[in-house]
Formats: structure tokens, sequence, C-alpha cells
């Protein structure tokens, strides 16, 4: 009972704001559009444990990060705030020479399987580790779990 009040107070309060899940990408210095997030804030680490350069393509429904390259040992990084409706959903094609691999970097399974939990007003976080055998997903406290090869 008295979760279905929480849950009719949230609808009540977001009904004028966003119901259809669309994403926004906020810079991760912006220390304000944390406090703003009306849901969950999340920031995703991409980690390129290869030798080599690769470049990675992160993408929304709504919002295209465009073509990163990450030299051996550097991060790409993006935050954002869950959509009202949990259906954010983040994609990314990854190049390393002539592999290819395009999978789902953030949806919700992901973030409720592998990412740190949702915790009251604290960011979560999610991690990728590219590797040489493939990819690699974490909260970088409990083991991680390779999820894809290349
Ligand atoms: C979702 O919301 C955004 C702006 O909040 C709007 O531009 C877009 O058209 C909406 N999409 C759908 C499917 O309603
Ligand atoms: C947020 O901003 C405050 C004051 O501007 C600063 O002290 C704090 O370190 C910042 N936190 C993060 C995570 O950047
Ligand atoms: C991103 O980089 C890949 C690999 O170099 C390339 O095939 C692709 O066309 C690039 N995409 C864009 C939008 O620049
Ligand atoms: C996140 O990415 C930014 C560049 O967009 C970089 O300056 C920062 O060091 C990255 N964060 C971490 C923890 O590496």
């Amino acid at each position: 009972m008295k979760s279905l009040f929480f849950l009719f107070f949230y609808l009540v309060i977001t009904t004028n704001v966003s119901l259809n899940g669309s994403t926004q990408i906020t810079p991760l210095i912006s220390n304000t559009t944390k406090k703003t997030c009306l849901f969950h804030y999340w920031t995703v680490y991409i980690y390129n444990e290869i030798k080599d350069p690769i470049t990675v393509h992160v993408q929304s429904g709504d919002d295209d990060l465009g073509n990163h390259t990450l030299a051996s040992n550097d991060n790409q990084n993006w935050s954002f705030c869950e959509g009202a409706t949990f259906k954010t959903l983040f994609y990314a094609h990854f190049y390393w020479n002539s592999n290819i691999a395009f999978f789902d970097v953030y949806n919700d399974h992901i973030s409720d399987t592998y990412c740190t939990k949702r915790e009251f007003r604290k960011p979560g976080r999610c991690f990728w580790l590219v590797k040489e055998d493939g990819f690699y997903v974490g909260d970088n406290l409990r083991p991680y779990t390779k999820l894809h090869d290349w």
C-alpha cells in the first residue's frame, strides 16, 4: 500500500516531465545536474585494456556520442538521468583493427544485474573492460562478468 502510494506520488510529480524514457546526456563534471535527476543518475565507463587503441561509438535513441578513440588504458565515460519509464538504453560499436563488436552497454537488465545497486541519492556506476578476449561488465566491486566476444 505504501509503495503504491509512493508510485502514485512519483507519477504525479513526473507527469509533466518526460514519460517516454528519453535520456539526457549530462557532462560528468556538472555536479548540479546530478541533483536535478528525478530518477537515478548513472555514469558508464568503458576502459580499453587492449594494448592497441580502439574506437568506441556510443548511441541511444536520442543521443549520438560519436566516435571516440581510446588509447590503451584510456577510458570513455558519460552520465545521464535514468528515464522515467526505466527504458534507458545505450548501445555501442567497438572497432579494434579489423574486429567489430556491437551490443547494448546500458539497459535495465545490465544495470540491475551487473552495475552498482540503485541506492537513494547515490549515483549509479557501470564499468566495461574491453580486453583482447572480449568484453567484461561489472560494478568494480564484485568480479567482472564476460558478456561478449570480439
Ligand atoms: C520523447 O520525448 C522527447 C523529448 O522529451 C521528444 O522529443 C520525443 O519525440 C519523444 N518520443 C516519443 C516517442 O514520444
Ligand atoms: C560537487 O561540488 C562541490 C562544491 O561545488 C564540491 O565540493 C564537490 O567536490 C563536487 N563533487 C563532485 C563529485 O564533483
Ligand atoms: C567510426 O569509426 C569506425 C572505425 O574506424 C568507422 O568505420 C565509422 O565509419 C566511424 N563512424 C563515424 C560516424 O565516423
Ligand atoms: C571521464 O572522462 C573524462 C573525459 O570525458 C576524463 O577527463 C575523466 O578522467 C574520465 N574519468 C575517469 C574516472 O577516468
